[in-house]
């Protein structure tokens, strides 16, 4: 009988979605229009499933960060709602990092932030440092890091938030392919490891397949789901696969009919 209520309050208490995004549209004031407003987003509805992987591909300008920035709780949509499991981790192209702080004391301020007592950050600065493959750059400053390096302490940092939903906007963009083609193996491996929901952003065809296990492309001018690819490939992938190569074909076809139908770009 106990068993049977508590497995009932477990259910009832159940986290069915990491984010719900539910008919959400965002509009801003159109530039040169006094009191016109510019559609950016346009009625999206969109789950992310605890522990799942989703890249959210879109052209330039079609509204991407907008939504991460709605997910982040920065901004309020103009209309629908928008519902995350707890507090999401944020990480942008640029690393954000205090300047004036060693690698480790920037993961630190993110664990005391949190509520970690000072006697613990070290040492869970030095594991999340180990688990982006950092180990011994805890006493390194920023500028003494490469771009790849930097996006691996402000993954850390991040992760150091415990948060169960990562929203990671372009965070490779900056990087050259190699690095970023690391990264994005090391990005895999650390959501295998945590069992962390990642919404991704990215404008690259071929960074969304490999990441992904849904990828899910939003139109321009105004941003609207346009299509869904479940990915079915196995993991770890790599960027050359052939089967990473024929969906990124069909993915990169239909984007630009989304970019012809809108005559932009
Ligand atoms: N705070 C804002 N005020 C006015 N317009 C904005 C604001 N943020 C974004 N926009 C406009 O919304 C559109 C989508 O921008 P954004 O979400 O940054 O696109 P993406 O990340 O897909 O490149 C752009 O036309 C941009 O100019
Ligand atoms: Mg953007």
């Amino acid at each position: 009988m106990a068993t049977t209520i508590a497995k009932a309050a477990a259910d009832a208490t159940a986290v069915t979605h990491a984010a719900r995004i539910e008919h959400v549209s965002k509009s801003f004031p159109a530039p040169g229009t006094p009191g016109g407003q510019q559609l950016v987003l346009d009625d999206i509805t969109l789950d992310v499933a605890p522990g799942e992987f989703v890249t959210l591909l879109g052209a330039s300008g079609c509204g991407k960060s907008t939504l991460l920035n709605l997910l982040a709780g920065l901004d309020l949509p103009s209309a629908g709602s928008i519902d995350t499991d707890g507090r999401p981790a944020l990480m942008f192209q640029e690393h954000a990092l205090f300047p004036w702080l060693t690698a480790g004391k920037n993961i630190e301020l993110a664990l005391k932030l949190r509520g970690i007592a000072k006697a613990e950050r070290r040492q869970e600065a030095e594991r999340l440092l180990e688990l982006v493959r950092l180990q011994g750059a805890h006493r390194k400053r920023v500028h003494e890091l490469s771009g790849g390096m930097r996006q691996r302490v402000a993954l850390a940092r991040a992760l150091a938030q415990d948060s169960r939903l990562l929203l990671m906007d372009e965070p490779f963009a900056a990087l050259d392919a190699i690095t970023r083609d690391v990264l994005h193996d090391e990005l895999t491996r650390i959501w295998r490891e945590t069992g962390l929901s990642v919404l991704f952003v990215t404008h690259n065809v071929r960074e969304a397949v490999k990441l992904a296990q849904r990828v899910v492309l939003l139109s321009s001018r105004p941003g609207r789901l346009a299509r869904e690819w479940n990915v079915g490939i196995p993991q770890p992938r790599r960027i050359e696969d052939s089967a990473v190569a024929e969906l990124s074909v069909e993915i990169t076809e239909e984007l630009r009919r989304e970019i012809r139908r809108h005559g932009q770009h």
